[in-house]
């Protein structure tokens, strides 16, 4: 049966597919969702489609459905506005002096989890973790924390759905208490009310040309952070604890060389990326491999794949923390390239390091199972017993 990421064997495990989308079908034209998208594999087109972003534009979102431009996700002028008023909260000092809360957090969720023997590192680990710094980092009340990691998974699982409607109340009802809460920021800034330290004040309260921003462009803004931030690192700590205990030696190197941490991430990295590939929307015809990909087509750039190019890694398919670094593309590449990377490098580094020194007999249970949107890539439980 040719290559369809909804194949049973490749909805189960994106890996087996990546040989033959190499091989034989650099350029795929997927036909089995609304709309229909070509996907790129090869390293070398990944990345040229990644800097051409004339001809591969994000105007109309990085999702496999059209959308309208909004917050970040566009083409410049808008994207650079929007990614420069955030990237102010994600310099690599402030993302350093994430780090001892990081260690905290990883150490009261471990300190639970030794107590229990056994548990679902996916939900009492990998998932709070990141869901409560982004919260603490947006500002978003203690009390208020369970409802919005609740709202962070709603928005997960309906970016893949085949049918979002599903979702449609739950997204309505974030997107209400969001506004309420910058709204509440603005009328605080409009009484003269010394304005509160945290990221949504800084975005809710910003001015330009005297007006402050649009409301549904800031919402974006933050439903973007939430939407790249969470599941994405709560799957790279899942995927490379995963990936390491399924051959318990690879995890006893972590446990006796707490420094090759650094190493594991970045393979995990490359081997297991969370975000599979975005999507990018053709403002030409582009011929590439002999076929043309007409335009105002959806694109999807598969960065997975092209993470196990043989043309820039050798042995692709073997996970190898001794691998000399190479530039994956788990992160995306350009102008769009994650802006979360330091944090999410960060919060994984903290995560692992904290696991390893705490729960050296760390042991799998059995393997979980996949999460459900077919572009991203973890495991939504992984039972693990600790002693
Ligand atoms: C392992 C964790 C993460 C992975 C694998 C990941 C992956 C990605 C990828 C592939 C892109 C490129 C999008 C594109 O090419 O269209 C991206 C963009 C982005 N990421 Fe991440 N991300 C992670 C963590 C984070 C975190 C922690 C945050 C923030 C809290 C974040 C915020 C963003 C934002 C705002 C963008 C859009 C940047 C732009 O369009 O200019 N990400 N991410």
């Amino acid at each position: 049966m040719a290559w369809s990421p909804f194949r049973p064997d490749v909805m189960q495990d994106p890996a087996n597919g990546y040989g033959e989308l190499l091989e034989a079908c650099p350029v795929h034209r997927c036909d089995a969702f609304d709309p229909p998208f070509y996907t790129l594999s090869r390293y070398a087109d990944v990345a040229a489609a990644l800097r051409d972003i004339e001809t591969f534009s994000s105007q109309y979102g990085q999702g496999p459905r059209f959308t309208p431009p909004m917050g970040m996700l566009c083409d410049p002028p808008q994207h650079t506005f929007y990614r420069g008023l955030v990237q102010r909260s994600f310099t690599p000092r402030m993302i350093e002096n994430l780090r001892p809360r990081v260690a905290d957090l990883a150490a009261e969720l471990i300190a639970q989890l030794a107590a229990q023997g056994e548990g679902d590192l996916h939900d009492e680990f990998a998932f709070p973790l990141p869901v409560v710094i982004i919260a603490e980092l947006l500002g978003v009340p203690t009390e208020d924390l369970e409802q919005f990691k609740h709202w962070s998974d709603v928005q997960v699982a309906a970016m893949g759905a085949r049918d979002p409607s599903v979702y449609a109340a739950e997204q309505a009802a974030f997107m209400d208490y969001m506004r309420n809460q910058l709204r509440a920021r603005r009328a605080d800034a409009s009484r003269g009310i010394t304005p509160a330290n945290d990221l949504m004040t800084a975005l809710a309260t910003h001015r330009d040309n005297d007006a402050f921003l649009p409301e549904e462009q800031v919402l974006s803004v933050v439903n973007q952070l939430l939407v790249g931030g969470n599941e994405t690192t709560t799957s790279l700590i899942t995927n490379a604890v995963w990936r390491l205990l399924q051959e318990p030696e690879r995890w006893q190197r972590l446990v006796a060389d707490p420094d090759l941490v650094d190493q594991v991430v970045e393979e995990s990295l490359r081997f297991d990326p969370p975000v599979l590939g975005l999507y990018r929307n053709t403002t030409r015809d582009v011929t590439l491999a002999d076929q043309t990909i007409p335009a105002g087509s959806k694109v999807l750039l598969h960065y997975a794949a092209a993470n196990r190019d043989p043309d820039v890694f050798s042995d692709p398919d073997c996970f190898d923390i001794d691998r000399p670094k190479r530039r994956h593309l788990a992160f995306g590449l350009g102008v769009h390239f994650c802006l979360g990377a330091a944090m999410a490098r960060l919060e994984a580094e903290v995560a692992l390091r904290s696991l390893a020194a705490h729960l050296p007999q760390l042991a799998l249970i059995d393997d979980g199972e996949r999460i459900g949107p077919f572009f991203l890539w973890g495991r939504r439980r992984l039972p693990v017993r600790c002693h």
